[in-house]
């Protein structure tokens, strides 16, 4: 029997329609539109409101788009992972709750979370139960509400971050066509340098956190600059050396829209022309687990079969990573 591969074959996604401009943001704190544009490359983002709706929401409905365009009884799916650093509440998993919402009834599922590299190790994990033969359909979803844990008053985090889902479908495919190779990384020395200090165990939330604002991100931007050009320029490399791919093998790549400057540096570092770089980041900004498969719904109608496609994504933690990836369909 020839090999099993796990191929992407089905992509959804939903963002809410409020925009977060940077002229709205310029009412609100010290900045303005040049800066934010220049230093970032983000315009806009979009915003979750209304009580009570969490990350979940977003998953829901990314997840349903997905299953009307495939086509496939929700019942048929085995596995649902929600890659998220923002799960609706604590202990409960929101995989879980999606998964019910959505009728996939037959599923068991869990959340995954590794900071912006949750959807990129998601899908390693989920191509792990694919390539096992033991699964058929596992669904995906990449889904954060970063405004939860924002703090508008902060110039420095208030500008980058936005809210989004994307989801896809991983089946088996005996083509040589979907995950071909995966190169993931960590390092905990990272964590002081982007956190959210009192939303966990550590430090849980108390009446003197909350005037301290430490239930909100906290970033040193400038470092985690730093260690992100360097690392997803490097595991891109490696990922194209250790594969034998020339920059005239790729037809894609998609990196983690944290800021436009990081992801010009890793396609310059592989001198990989501007047209073959996927970018959406002025329309939605950091997204963190939403990043990618976002990407992956707004570029799907350009995507041919057999395209290579490079994904790259560093985030908290810190952890980071890349994945090969052949496409599988022609929309
Ligand atoms: O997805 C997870 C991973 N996260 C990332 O990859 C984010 C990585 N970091 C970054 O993208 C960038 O560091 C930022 C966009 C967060 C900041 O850009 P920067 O070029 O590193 O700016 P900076 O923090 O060094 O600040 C430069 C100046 C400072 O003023 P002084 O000290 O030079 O007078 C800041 O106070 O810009 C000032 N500044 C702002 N000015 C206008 C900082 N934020 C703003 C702002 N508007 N929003």
């Amino acid at each position: 029997m020839s090999k099993i591969s796990a191929a992407i074959t089905a992509v959804g996604a939903y963002v809410r329609e409020y925009v977060l401009t940077n002229k709205i943001l310029e009412s609100m704190v010290d900045t303005n539109d040049e800066w934010i544009t220049s230093r970032t490359g983000i315009k806009e983002r979009r915003i979750l409101k209304g009580e009570g709706k969490g990350t979940s929401y977003m998953a829901i409905k990314a997840a349903n788009q997905l299953i009307a365009k495939r086509q496939i009884n929700p019942t048929d799916i085995e596995l649902v992972i929600v890659a998220t650093a923002t799960p609706d509440m604590q202990a409960a998993s929101t995989a879980a709750y999606t998964a019910t919402q959505i009728g996939a009834v037959n599923a068991f599922s869990f959340d995954l979370e590794a900071a912006c590299s949750s959807f990129l190790f998601g899908m390693s994990t989920a191509a792990k139960f694919i390539e096992s033969g033991r699964y058929k359909n596992v669904l995906l979803i990449g889904a954060d509400k970063n405004s939860s844990m924002i703090n508008y008053e902060d110039r420095s985090t208030c500008i980058i971050f936005g809210d989004g889902a994307g989801a896809v479908l991983f089946e088996p495919n005996h083509d040589g066509l979907g995950l071909q190779d995966e190169y993931l990384r960590s390092n905990g020395a990272g964590r002081e340098f982007l956190q959210v200090k009192s939303s966990g165990s550590s430090y849980p939330v108390t009446a003197e956190t909350l005037a301290k604002k430490e239930n909100f991100v906290f970033q040193d931007g400038k470092t985690v600059f730093k260690n992100a050009v360097f690392n997803m320029a490097d595991v891109t490399v490696k990922i194209l050396e250790r594969n034998d791919l020339e920059k005239s093998d790729i037809a894609w790549l998609a990196a983690h829209q944290a800021n436009k400057r990081i992801i010009d540096a890793t396609a310059n570092r592989i001198e990989l022309e501007p047209e073959k770089v996927m970018m959406n980041i002025e329309k939605y900004g950091n997204t963190t687990s939403a990043t990618l498969p976002l990407l992956l719904s707004d570029y799907e109608s350009q995507l041919k079969k057999g395209d290579n496609i490079i994904f790259a994504a560093f985030g908290g933690g810190f952890t980071w990573g890349s994945i090969y990836l052949k496409w599988a369909y022609n929309s």
